[in-house]
C-alpha cells in the first residue's frame, strides 16, 4: 500500500467535531409561500403536520416500524406542499412540485431518517416532543436528499435514478416533442435545478419549523447549527467532485476529502448527530454516535464508488461506469493511478489517462478500466477500507452508555450502510435488507 493511502487511514479516527462558529451560516429564515403574478393570493401556507396523534405520544409505536412513520409524516408534508404549490400555480404544481413530491416518496430506504430516530433512541429520548421532532427532522432528510440527487444528475449527467429517467432527463422528454430536443434538454435541466431549489426549501421550513415550534431553545439552536453544517459540508464536498473531475485533480486524500463531505456527513454523521441533539444527548454519547457516524458515512460512499464501476444498473439503479465516464476523483480511481503510477505499469497508465473523463468510452474501454482497478489491486484495497471503516466506527458505540436495543438498531442500518450484510437475523420490520443502505 502506498503512503499515499497509508496516511488517508490515520485521517480516519479523526473525532467529529460539532460545528464550529465557522461552518455555521445564519439560520434559515421561515418562508412563507407567496402567490405569483399569475394572481392568487388565497392559497394556503403549507403548516407543519401534526403527527401528535400517530406517534407523539408513544416512541414504541415507532420503534415497531420507523419507515412507516417517516413515510407518513413526509407523505402528509408533502401533500401539504404540494396543495400549497398548486395554489400558487398549477402548471408549477404539476411540473416541479409533483416531481419533487414524487421523487421524495420514491426513496425507499429512508436510511438517513432512521439513523436519526436510533440515535435519539440510543440516547434515551422518548419524550413526544423528541419523536415528533426527530420524525420531521427525518422528513427534512429526506428532502435534502432530493435536492442533492437531482442537482447532482446534472451535474453528472445522469440519465438514471432509481431505475427511472432522472428528474431533468424526464422533463426534457416530455418537453421534447413541443420544442426539440436542444430547448426540451435545457428545460430539463433548468426545471432539475429549480427542483431542487424547491426540495431543498421545503427542508429547511420544516427544520425552521420543528426548531420554533417543538423545541426548547438550546436542543434547537443545536439542531439549526448541525442542519447549516450539513448543507454546507454537502455543497462543498460536491464542489471538490466536480472541480477534481474538470481538472483531473486526483489523489486519494483529496478523495477521501470530498467523499468525507459530499457523502459522509449529510448521510450517516451528521443524522446520528441530529438525533443526538433532539435527545440532548451528552458529550460522550455526542462523540460515539459522531465519530462511528464519519467511519461508516465515508464506507458509505466508497461502496457507492465500487458499485458504480462494478455494480449492476438493475440493482443500484444507476448507470454503471459513470463515474469512469465523467472522470470522478474516486478513491478508487486514485489509488489504482497511485499503484500504476508506483509499479511503472505502463498500459494501465495510458488506460487511465485516455478513458477516465471520456463520456464517449465504449463498453469495452469500460471494462478496461475495471480491469486496471482489479489489477491494480485498488478495488480490493477499496473492500478492504470499507470493512476497517466499519469495524472501527461500530467500536466508536461501544465508548458511550447507550441504549442497548437501539443500539443495535443501529449497528445493523450501519453494516448495511456501508453494503455489508447484517450480522443478525432482522428483528423489526425498519431494518433493511442487505445492500439496501448501500443505495441512494
Ligand atoms: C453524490 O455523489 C453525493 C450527493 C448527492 C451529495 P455521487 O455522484 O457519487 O452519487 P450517485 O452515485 O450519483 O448516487
Ligand atoms: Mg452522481
Ligand atoms: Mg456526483
Ligand atoms: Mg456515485
Amino acid at each position: 500500500m502506498s503512503s499515499t493511502v497509508a496516511k488517508d487511514h490515520r485521517a480516519d479516527r479523526s473525532p467529529c467535531a460539532h460545528p464550529t462558529a465557522e461552518q455555521v451560516s445564519p439560520a434559515p429564515a421561515r418562508r412563507a409561500a407567496e402567490g405569483t403574478d399569475r394572481g392568487r393570493g388565497d392559497h394556503q401556507r403549507a403548516s407543519p403536520p401534526d403527527t401528535r396523534s400517530a406517534y407523539g405520544e408513544d416512541p414504541r409505536a415507532v420503534d415497531a416500524d420507523v419507515t412507516h412513520a417517516v413515510r407518513t409524516v413526509l407523505g402528509d408534508l408533502l401533500d401539504q406542499h404540494l396543495a400549497a404549490a398548486e395554489a400558487v400555480d398549477p402548471l408549477f404544481g404539476e411540473d416541479l412540485a409533483a416531481r419533487v413530491a414524487g421523487f421524495t416518496r420514491s426513496g425507499g430506504g429512508l436510511g438517513r431518517s432512521r439513523l436519526v430516530w436510533w440515535a435519539l433512541r440510543a440516547c434515551g429520548g422518548a419524550e413526544p416532543w423528541r419523536t415528533r421532532a426527530a420524525l420531521r427532522i427525518g422528513a427534512a432528510l429526506e428532502l435534502i436528499q432530493t435536492c442533492a440527487l437531482v442537482h447532482d444528475d446534472v451535474m453528472d449527467g445522469a440519465r438514471l435514478r432509481r431505475g427511472r429517467p432522472s428528474l431533468h432527463v424526464d422533463v426534457a422528454a416530455q418537453y421534447a416533442g413541443a420544442c426539440g430536443a436542444r430547448r426540451g434538454g435545457r428545460l430539463g435541466e433548468a426545471a432539475a435545478i429549480l427542483a431542487g431549489d424547491l426540495a431543498l426549501a421545503w427542508a429547511d421550513d420544516v427544520v425552521a419549523d420543528v426548531a420554533d415550534t417543538e423545541m426548547p431553545r438550546p436542543t434547537a439552536r443545536r439542531v439549526r447549527d448541525l442542519w447549516s453544517a450539513l448543507r454546507t459540508e454537502m455543497v462543498a464536498g460536491q464542489y471538490l467532485d466536480v472541480q477534481g473531475e474538470a481538472t483531473s485533480a486526483r489523489s486519494p486524500a483529496r478523495a477521501i476529502r470530498a467523499a468525507r463531505l459530499k457523502s459522509a456527513r449529510y448521510s450517516v454523521e451528521r443524522p446520528l448527530a441530529l438525533g443526538a441533539a433532539l435527545a440532548d444527548a451528552g458529550p460522550a454519547a455526542t462523540r460515539a454516535l459522531c465519530s462511528a457516524g464519519g467511519c461508516v458515512g465515508l464506507a458509505f460512499q466508497l461502496r457507492d464508488d465500487l458499485l458504480d464501476a462494478f455494480g449492476d444498473p438493475h440493482d443500484t439503479g444507476k448507470p454503471a461506469g459513470g463515474d469512469i465516464r465523467t472522470g470522478k476523483p474516486t478513491y478508487l480511481a486514485a489509488v489504482a493511478q497511485v499503484r500504476a503510477d508506483a509499479s511503472g505499469d505502463r498500459r494501465a497508465q495510458d488506460l487511465l489517462r485516455d478513458i477516465l473523463g471520456r463520456p464517449e468510452a465504449s463498453d469495452a474501454e469500460l471494462a478496461a478500466v475495471r480491469e486496471v482497478f482489479v489489477s491494480t489491486g485498488a478495488r480490493a484495497t477499496v473492500e478492504e477500507k470499507i470493512r476497517r471503516l466499519v469495524g472501527q466506527g461500530l467500536r466508536h458505540l461501544d465508548t458511550a452508555a447507550l441504549e442497548p436495543e437501539p443500539t443495535r438498531q443501529l449497528r445493523r442500518l450501519l453494516r448495511s450502510a456501508s453494503g455489508l450484510a447484517p450480522d443478525t437475523a432482522p428483528v423489526s420490520r425498519s431494518v433493511p435488507t442487505a445492500g439496501e443502505g448501500a443505495g441512494r
